[in-house]
């Protein structure tokens, strides 16, 4: 439905390889039927601990495994991603670094994956989650030591490393608690203004759009934030989707009908904006495999098939916001 309504995708994170998703056949049948999904994210495998687990020794083989299973089954993939706060090998959160030292880290890590990859990724997360709630940077090993400066610095590398490969790869800023109007979207909208004011490249900004039943935006704040963006001349995508049920039980039907209503909302919000929201993906798409119960203690139910890989209401509720 997505592809055939304006070359959208619908897309899920996918934690593979090496995890129990990798020999689940019934979870593989899902993720790779292209009735469903046109576009995979790695959850895990192309950040930087993996792809670079001792200073300047790259490790590709997990995304490679994501893009080749993409490719085979005619999905894109949104690479994702470069700098973030999490995931960071030892090396650089235990070494002892100046401004200059680890800009430099920063740059060969970006230069090296960007390049290597090319345009087999669709889009680069170049920053994850750059902002608290209250517009301010977080705290990273990157900001502590680089400075904001880090943030520009990073679409700044991105950039060059795309026009090294000479490939249309669109960079993306992707982040959490941008999906309704409100100080940290400002934040965000400035930042952007920023690297365009400085004639560095930014393509689109991600929003995670991890909600709770019951407590998602409604359509309207979420087309107003997402207008926002678009306003400025960037591509918007809902890039980590889910809605989690903040305790149990996870699988009554009224629980399940309101959390239906707000994956409807989310996916609404993207079509109503128009074709500049390019694109829709799950934070994986079950219950069996969802990041939630290890992420919030006794939250969970959050995605669109179950635990035993059976669809929800949700399923439904998104192919008829489509
Ligand atoms: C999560 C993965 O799903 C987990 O497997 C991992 O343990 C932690 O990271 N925002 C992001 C994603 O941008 O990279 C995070 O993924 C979820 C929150």
């Amino acid at each position: 439905l997505a592809r055939d309504n304006g070359k959208l995708w619908f897309g899920t994170a996918a934690d593979i390889p090496g995890t129990a998703e990798q020999t689940d056949k019934d979870y593989l049948r899902i993720l790779t039927n292209p009735k469903n999904f046109g576009e995979i994210t790695p959850a895990n495998m192309m950040k930087f601990m993996y792809t670079e687990p001792q200073q300047n020794v790259f490790n590709f083989t997990g995304g490679d495994y994501v893009l080749n299973l993409a490719e085979k089954n005619g999905m894109r993939v949104r690479c994702h991603n470069l700098v973030w706060s999490s995931q960071i090998s030892d090396w650089v959160t235990s070494g002892t670094w100046t401004a200059a030292t680890l800009t430099a880290v920063m740059k060969n890590h970006i230069y090296n994956l960007v390049t290597h990859w090319g345009n087999r990724c669709y889009s680069w997360d170049v920053v994850n989650e750059a902002l608290n709630g209250d517009g301010t940077f977080s705290s990273s090993i990157w900001h502590d030591t680089i400075g904001p400066e880090y943030f520009f610095l990073a679409f700044q590398f991105a950039q060059e490393a795309v026009k090294k490969t000479g490939k249309d790869i669109k960079l993306y800023y992707n982040d959490y608690g941008l999906e309704s109007p409100g100080t940290k979207t400002t934040a965000a909208y400035n930042l952007v203004k920023e690297l365009q004011a400085r004639k560095i490249q930014i393509d689109g900004v991600g929003l995670e759009s991890h909600f709770k039943v019951g407590g998602t935006p409604s359509v309207a704040a979420q087309v107003t934030a997402k207008k926002e963006f678009l306003d400025l001349g960037v591509d918007v995508a809902i890039t980590e989707l889910d809605v989690r049920f903040v305790a149990a039980p996870y699988y009554t039907a009224a629980g399940e009908a309101t959390q239906a209503q707000n994956y409807y909302d989310s996916v609404a919000s993207c079509m109503q904006v128009g074709r500049r929201c390019r694109g829709i993906t799950v934070w994986d798409f079950d219950d069996k495999y969802s990041w939630v119960p290890s992420a919030f203690t006794g939250q969970g139910g959050a995605d669109i098939y179950n635990e035993t890989l059976q669809r929800k209401p949700a399923y439904y509720a998104i192919a008829e916001a489509i």
